[in-house]
């Protein structure tokens, strides 16, 4: 008898309905990854035990669609009540909802990841989701109310159903790189560092990176990819029932891969700043192993 079989089956039909999909959110981890220093990669490691940086940053989605994680839900998005192509614009206290949004909880789980005084649970599902968040707030319909963060715009994409959601978290991105599996991220993510390296994706004026305006820095990156909703995601006369994997998909291309770098060397330079100076503590699982040893 094997549980955890049912378990993984049952995990693996709650596809997530938003967020970057798995490809997105495992290539913004890679990436991230990549920038690194040797001592928070240390934490990090010390803090998800056992689970990696790349497994950690597509939790938040599942967590979400459980009975018991349905209240993180809107922490995965700020809805801006702007009215796209015409204005575009993200306003943190008419945006941001009583329950909390995606700027909101930035703030909160990075200050909560460090907090010695909560449990190392916590700390750790705090880390989970600022890796999911850094990623969500690069998606230009995480930063928009229109039609449910455009759920409810329904089109087609090679020909299949979808809506204009799905297919800026996962159709555009599986296009360019020509699949959706752990082989494609980690492809993906190679290529973007590569880019990332030349100078490709550069960005206008200085990187947001104090934590102590952390509120300010990811309005400011959600106001970035909110911009791309007048500029691209929503055309003039709307784009209902129209199928995007031609025209469409070909001007996204560059847009995808630059919300995709942007988020995953912010998400590096981020958790940099968040573990500089901590001190190294025993891990959740050392100290499991531990009581395990003395049973
Ligand atoms: C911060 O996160 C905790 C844990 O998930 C939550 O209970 C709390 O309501 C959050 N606070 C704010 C201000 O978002």
């Amino acid at each position: 008898m094997q549980p955890i079989a049912p378990l993984l089956l049952f995990l693996s039909l709650l596809t997530p309905v938003w967020g970057w999909g798995m490809l997105g959110h495992r290539t913004t981890a890679l990436l991230a990854t990549r920038y690194l220093t040797r001592p928070t990669s240390r934490q990090i490691r010390q803090l998800l035990k056992p689970q990696s940086l790349v497994t950690a940053s597509t939790w938040a989605d599942y967590y979400s669609h459980t009975p018991h994680g349905r209240y993180s839900a809107p922490w995965h998005w700020i809805d801006a009540h702007d009215s796209p192509p015409s204005k575009c614009g993200v306003d943190y206290s008419r945006d941001c909802g009583e329950t909390g949004c995606i700027v909101s909880a930035l703030k909160n789980h990075t200050a909560r990841v460090n907090d010695k005084s909560l449990d190392w649970e916590q700390r750790q599902m705090s880390l989970k989701w600022v890796v999911h968040f850094v990623g969500d707030i690069h998606q230009p319909l995480h930063t928009e109310d229109l039609a449910r963060g455009g759920n409810s715009i329904h089109v087609k994409f090679g020909g299949r159903n979808t809506n204009l959601h799905h297919v800026w978290d996962s159709s555009i991105a599986e296009k360019i790189v020509g699949g959706g599996g752990i082989k494609d991220a980690v492809n993906w993510a190679n290529d973007l560092y590569e880019r990332i390296q030349k100078g490709e994706f550069r960005t206008e004026g200085k990187e947001c990176k104090d934590l102590t305006k952390a509120e300010d820095c990811a309005l400011q990156w959600a106001s970035e990819t909110n911009m791309l909703m007048c500029g691209y995601v929503i055309p003039e006369g709307g784009l209902d029932g129209k199928e995007l994997s031609g025209e469409y998909y070909e001007g996204a291309v560059e847009m995808v891969e630059k919300q995709i770098a942007l988020a995953g060397y912010r998400m590096g330079m981020w958790l940099n700043q968040m573990f500089e100076g901590q001190e190294l503590e025993e891990s959740l699982w050392e100290q499991m192993v531990g009581l395990w040893e003395e049973l």
